[in-house]
Formats: structure tokens, C-alpha cells, sequence
């Protein structure tokens, strides 16, 4: 069964399988969006079914809370649980310094509420998601419906006395209409080829009044696990200067395939 799927998969599967392995009785975690959180959720899920493991899970969007109730996890609302031991989430980019960009999967309003909650953030990884210098990947914004055209051309004047290589942004779509977020608001997606200060843009980003927040994650994560489709993952942990190497065994996980 492990067989079957990607490389690319295989190595979200690792790292997500390393991460879901720091978790520890009794914590409160953050659950993050997209396909490699989503392993990380069923993961947990099997921990929780077969090991007992008691935990109580943070969701950053409608999906991953479905997710977590279908994988058996107790899920609670960041009200009720207020801070968090660990988050562990994906990204779409990530640097030497470990900031990041997210919001590929349009949740990036709650992951970086979540995050900012947390004691401790884990990105989970592929390694082709590591880049010298973070823009590559389109960034998102969460912008409010309410004059959102507006916001957007203010957006891309503030990009002109930028220091970033390309100034395009576009709404994000989903079909024929408009992606909206779980918090009601749009999405646009600044296509920057190369942003050369990320700290100045998120501030500049967030000073906008139609911007809710930048899909820019700086200082927020602790550590990244890099998984590889040979089942090695990399622990990298940015306040240690640390960094660890260890093997999953991939055939030993099939029940997890099957259950899919
Ligand atoms: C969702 C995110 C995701 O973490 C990011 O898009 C990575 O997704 P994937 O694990 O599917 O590559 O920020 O808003």
C-alpha cells in the first residue's frame, strides 16, 4: 500500500509521522491545514484509537476539524483550550531562518492565530518546499470582501516602493467564483518571484486597512521536520541550532494506508 503512493506523498507521510510522534499525553495542539497536516492528523488519529493517547486538537479550518473528528480526536475550540502546547502544520515555503509563507490551502487567518497561541510550532515538509529566499511561492493575503479592489490596488502601490522582483496579485478563485475564506474574506495572491525583506512587507501588509493578515509567518516557527520519500526526516530546530536525523519505516505504517 505504501507502495502506491507518490514520492512526494511518501515524504509528507514521514515527516508528518515524526511530528505526530512528539506529541505527548495530555497536551492541547494545533492542527494545521492541507495535505501534509492531514497526515499528521490521522496519525494522531491512530495514536489516539490505538494507543490511547489522550489529546485535545485546535483545528485551523472547517476541513482539518472534519478530518479530526472522522480520525477519532477530541477537537476543542481555541477558546476553550486559549494556548497551546504544539502546533504542527505545513507550509509552502519555508527559509534558513524557518519563517515561511502559508495560505496555499486559504486557512493562513486561523494557522497563524494558532500559531501565535502555541508554545511550541512544528512545520511539517517535503524538502522541495526549502528556498533560499521566501516568494517563489505566490503569497496570499486575507483580504475583506467589503472594497476588496480597492485594497488591491492599494496593495500593489505598496509593492512598487517594495523590495520584491515581481508586483502582480490576482484574486484567488475557486470555479467561477471567488475563494472565501472560513472567516468570510477573500484571498489575493501577490506573485513576488523574490521578497527581499520579509519582516518590512508583513508589517506593511498587516497596516492595511482592507488586509486581515499576510500569509507571511516570521519568528513563529521553533522547528521544521523535512521528510523524504526514502522515509529520513530532518529535525531542524532554530533556538537549539540543532539539527537530527532519524528513519521511518514505511512498510510498518500500512495500516494508516488501508484505512484510507
Ligand atoms: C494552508 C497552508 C498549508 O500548510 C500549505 O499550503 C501547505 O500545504 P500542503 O501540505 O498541502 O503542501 O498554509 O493554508
Amino acid at each position: 500500500m505504501a507502495g502506491e503512493l507518490s514520492p512526494i506523498d511518501k515524504a509528507k507521510f514521514v515527516a508528518a509521522k515524526r511530528a505526530a510522534d512528539l506529541v505527548e499525553d495530555g497536551m492541547q495542539v494545533g492542527l494545521g491545514t492541507g495535505s501534509t497536516a492531514a497526515w499528521l492528523v490521522r496519525h494522531l488519529g491512530e495514536r489516539v484509537r490505538d494507543s490511547g493517547l489522550r489529546i485535545k486538537g485546535v483545528p485551523t479550518s472547517t476541513r482539518t476539524a472534519q478530518l479530526a473528528h472522522e480520525a477519532g480526536i477530541e477537537v476543542i475550540s481555541l477558546d476553550e483550550a486559549k494556548i497551546l502546547n504544539m502546533t504542527i502544520d505545513g507550509a509552502d515555503e519555508f527559509d534558513g531562518n524557518l519563517n515561511l509563507i502559508k495560505g496555499g490551502g486559504g486557512a493562513l487567518l486561523q494557522e497563524k492565530i494558532v500559531a501565535a497561541a502555541s508554545e511550541d510550532v512544528v512545520i511539517i515538509a517535503d524538502a522541495a518546499k526549502e528556498v533560499g529566499t521566501l516568494g517563489a511561492f505566490p503569497l496570499p493575503i486575507e483580504v475583506i470582501q467589503f472594497g476588496w479592489t480597492t485594497t488591491q490596488m492599494l496593495v500593489e502601490e505598496l509593492l512598487v516602493s517594495t523590495d520584491v522582483m515581481g508586483r502582480k496579485t490576482t484574486l484567488r478563485m475557486n470555479g467561477d467564483k471567488p475563494f472565501v475564506t472560513d472567516e468570510g474574506n477573500f484571498i489575493l495572491d501577490l506573485h513576488l518571484s523574490r521578497i527581499g525583506n520579509a519582516r518590512q512587507l508583513a508589517m506593511a501588509l498587516n497596516q492595511m486597512p482592507g488586509v486581515v493578515e499576510n500569509g507571511l509567518f516570521i519568528d513563529l516557527c521553533d522547528r521544521v521536520i523535512i521528510g523524504y520519500a526514502d522515509g529520513r526526516v530532518e529535525t531542524r530546530d532554530i533556538h537549539e541550532g540543532t539539527v537530527s536525523e532519524a528513519h521511518i519505516n514505511l512498510v510498518e505504517s500500512d495500516n494508516l494506508f488501508s484505512d484510507l
